[in-house]
């Protein structure tokens, strides 16, 4: 950037109250991180942190939206629906039409694993990873199916490195020429004043956009692009933390092509109706997902005719989208939210503080708060024996023994 150019970003600067950011830029020796911390300044959206700022001191407002619930098929009770849109599916990815995205830009705080998450060994007697039991379940497909699947990964900028060095060391699992990585979006964190930290590397402190950056960032990157060269016309996304992951289902394929839909998501039913979970519901009349802190408990308990939950169809972060759908999402911006964490920051003296309680706001879109750009989407209700086994926590639910016994007991079956 021209000097007049850095004189308007200082102008900002001092604008949106961050002069702090300009004081410790002038005290920086020349060099690489001075060149790095000034490109940082540059691309700040200050304005925008500005107004992320006021709104982390507001109550949460309430929305106000008209909720219903959405309608979903269960794939077990298709009938004789199920070879017909499996039918679809097949060919569509015979095709080549099908491509996967997992999201692997998250910090996996709650696992606590030293490490990025995808490269987690969940204790199954092979000690595969997380990537390779994903990559096992493509390769899989991609054989029954007499095709290739492409694998697009999303890190972040704090796991990409790691995460690809994970692969080169275990050659990509023989996958290599179908692994794409690309990186997602980041931010930076503010402490309670509004202020913007510089983390410990001594350039400002980002954080990832949240896993509804993964739109934008397949755009930005080129990968859509590169989608399309292959003849991708629908991209499956789904979390990097599901060892039960089903990223090739033609029933949810062919379902969302004959019901002439761009998007389709799978759905597990609430272990109970207080689950804390996300739940797919119509917001406004768009599809959505509404958080377990939103909904009522009499909307939680609320049963239909033949008893089922209102709202139990519990988002498990397993969707399916067109290409179209995604360009279409990565243009659109998604609001963000906001937690509450500890960052460890350099104070404006230049010491270390390591806080031990949160101490700094992080923004974040939600994938799923895309889902209402579009007027349908269709919702799959799958087993979670077969298909979901998270790993969230280091231990308890949802943890590293959770998810190998679901693993063991569905290939023990499938022996
Ligand atoms: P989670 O919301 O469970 O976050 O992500 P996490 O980072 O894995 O774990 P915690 O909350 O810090 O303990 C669900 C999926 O979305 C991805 C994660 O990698 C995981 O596959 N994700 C999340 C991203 O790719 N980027 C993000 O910024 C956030």
């Amino acid at each position: 950037m021209n000097n007049e150019g850095f004189e308007e970003v200082k102008r900002k600067i001092k604008r949106y109250g961050q002069e702090h950011l300009l004081d410790y830029y002038d005290r920086l020796p020349d060099g690489e991180k001075k060149e790095k911390f000034e490109k940082q300044l540059e691309n700040i959206d200050f304005e925008m942190i500005d107004s992320l700022y006021k709104k982390t001191t507001l109550e949460p407002k309430n929305e106000n939206a008209n909720v219903e619930p959405i309608e979903y098929w269960d794939k077990e009770r298709l009938g004789g629906k199920y070879d017909f849109y499996e039918e679809i599916g097949i060919d569509a990815i015979k095709d080549g039409k099908l491509a996967a995205v997992t999201m692997a830009g998250g910090q996996g705080t709650r696992l606590g694993h030293n490490g990025p998450k995808g490269t987690f060994d969940i204790g199954l007697d092979s000690h595969k990873s997380l990537f390779e039991l994903l990559c096992d379940s493509l390769k899989e497909a991609g054989k029954k199916y007499g095709v290739t699947i492409p694998w697009f990964i999303m890190t972040s900028e704090e796991n990409n490195e790691d995460t690809v060095e994970f692969f080169k060391k275990n050659k990509y699992f023989g996958y290599e020429k179908n692994v794409y990585f690309f990186k997602q979006g980041q931010l930076p964190m503010i402490d309670t004043e509004g202020k913007i930290l510089i983390g410990e590397n001594g350039l400002i402190k980002e954080a990832a956009d949240g896993h509804g950056g993964v739109y934008e960032s397949l755009v930005k990157s080129g990968m859509v692009d590169k989608m399309k060269n292959l003849g991708v016309e629908w991209v499956f996304i789904g979390g990097v933390d599901n060892c039960l992951v089903r990223m090739v289902d033609p029933v949810l394929m062919g379902l969302a092509i004959y019901k002439g839909v761009l998007e389709a998501g799978k759905s597990v039913v609430k272990a109970y109706p207080h689950e804390k979970v996300g739940a797919f519901c119509k917001k406004n009349g768009k599809p959505n997902v509404i958080e377990y802190s939103e909904i009522t408990p009499e909307m939680a308990e609320a049963r239909d005719e033949a008893g089922e939950l209102l709202y139990g169809e519990s988002h498990i972060l397993c969707n399916l989208f067109n290409i179209s759908a995604i360009e279409r999402m990565g243009s659109t911006p998604l609001p963000y939210h906001c937690a509450f964490k500890k960052a460890t920051y350099i104070d404006k003296d230049g010491n270390k503080i390591v806080p031990d309680s949160p101490n700094a706001y992080k923004f974040e879109a939600f994938l799923f708060d895309a889902f209402g750009d579009l007027d349908d989407m269709v919702i799959l209700r799958v087993k979670r024996e077969e298909e979901f086994a998270p790993v969230k926590n280091a231990t308890g639910v949802d943890s590293p023994e959770t998810a190998r016994n679901l693993y063991n007991n569905l290939h023990k079956q499938n022996k």
